[in-house]
């Protein structure tokens, strides 16, 4: 998937019966301006070079000279490629068997704690190599790209030893994601305990991880790491120049909303357990909340508190979670649909939500997530003269063509 995008000529979207991209140009957006989407109707973009040359009304369209490659967008809606901002799509292996086991009443947490779940992933991980990696994670960025996003992260955290750890960052690098460093994502049964576990990551994967990663994540979770672990691992990355993300109140509020806070971090992600204590203290922080609904949905649990966050005033990402234990799915339109029938989130609000909040999540708000003069040429075709059925066609085949770097990526 591009990041820095270049083509090699220009491309006209003409006759688009919409353009819809968020309003305005700051970025989180929160509160009422979340919800604020500009619609343009009748309408064309241009691309060159990579980038939007320029949007508008079909009308104000003068005459193109030279080579321009032309698409005809009549009964069609542009809105920006959609942005995933918490992926786990580097493993190998499945775990449909797990999968089968909590259909019959197994729990998540029963079977993480039973050795099987992430650590299950972890052993077929290991096996897979870097050249397996990066197959796998070619795999899943082609599925994500037909479901319209352009732009994607992606967490280590099923190698959980120096070499796979290191491996993973590099396949997802190679295939253009954004890397996470994940160490702290389970404790592997090779260390004493979670504090051992925690000094190795410092000491001997985090000093090479860094050069690969953009960000370092912890799961904060009781059978995971606690606050004091997670901290001692965030300054560390801290140090070495990460971004820092928390997988935070996911089944148990343990202190990760607090610790996001006072270590500046850029998300805090999950929060189906929160309270209305944390959604305050996440709403007078500049902590993103990234919230995960297809996760809840695939675990069968609550839903985190999506309008209470934004009514008080939180910044607010959707992702998809893509991981193949706890939200096997690497749709954000069923996500934007989840957003809108269990959040009680707008279209409005999903849209911005998984495109330009989800774009400062991963520090690329400048470039990602509008559709907008001199921003990355990154754009979804959805098969409806009307941009919201998108979240409205729940599950359906609602994507006509994508646009990536200025380039036809895909069309039906
Ligand atoms: O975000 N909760 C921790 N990590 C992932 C799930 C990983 C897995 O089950 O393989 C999550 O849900
Ligand atoms: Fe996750």
């Amino acid at each position: 998937m591009n990041d820095t995008a270049v083509g090699p000529r220009r491309l006209l979207i003409r006759d688009l019966a919409q353009i819809a991209t968020p309003a305005g140009r700051e970025a989180p957006l929160r509160g009422a301006a979340l919800g604020q989407v500009d619609v343009r109707e009748d309408a064309y973009v241009l691309c060159s070079g990579g980038r939007v040359e320029s949007v508008g009304r079909m009308r104000d369209l003068g005459s193109l000279d030279g080579d321009v490659e032309e698409l005809d967008g009549r009964g069609l809606a542009a809105v920006p490629g959609l942005v995933d901002c918490h992926t786990h799509a580097c493993f190998a292996g499945d775990r449909v068997e797990e999968f089968s086991l909590r259909a019959g009443g197994a729990s998540y947490e029963e079977l993480h704690a039973a050795g099987g779940g992430i650590l299950s992933t972890v052993r077929a991980t290991r096996e897979a190599g870097e050249d397996g990696l990066r197959d796998a994670v070619r795999r899943h960025r082609g599925w994500m790209l037909r479901s319209g996003t352009t732009t994607f992260e992606a967490k280590s955290g099923y190698g959980l030893d120096r070499e796979t750890e290191l491996a993973s960052l590099r396949a997802i690098r190679a295939e253009r994601g954004i890397p996470t460093f994940l160490g702290a994502h389970a404790v592997p049964p090779d260390h004493a305990d979670a504090d051992a576990y925690v000094d190795f990551l410092i000491d001997e994967v985090l000093p090479e991880a860094a050069g690969i990663a953009e960000a370092a994540d912890v799961f904060l979770e009781r059978g995971a790491f606690d606050v004091v672990q997670g901290r001692r691992y965030l300054e560390a990355a801290r140090t070495h120049g990460l971004a820092l993300r928390l997988h935070a109140d996911q089944f148990t509020e343990a202190g990760g909303i607090e610790l996001a806070v006072e270590l500046g971090a850029r998300s805090v992600d999950h929060l189906e357990a929160t309270g209305d204590d944390g959604v305050a203290v996440v709403a007078r922080s500049d902590v993103t909340a990234v919230l995960l609904p297809a996760s809840a949905l695939f675990l069968s649990r609550a839903m985190p508190p999506a309008r209470a966050l934004v009514d008080a005033g939180a910044a607010v990402a959707l992702a998809t979670d893509f991981n193949p234990g706890s939200a096997f799915c690497e749709s954000l339109p069923i996500v934007c649909s989840l957003a809108c029938t269990q959040l009680g989130l707008s279209p409005a609000e999903a849209l911005s939500a998984c495109t330009v909040n989800a774009a400062h999540v991963l520090g690329r708000a400048e470039a990602k997530g509008r559709i907008a003069p001199a921003h990355d040429a990154d754009l979804v075709l959805v098969d409806a003269p009307d941009w919201r059925h998108l979240a409205y066609h729940l599950g359906g085949d609602v994507i006509a063509a994508i646009v990536q770097g200025g380039q036809v990526a895909w069309r039906r």
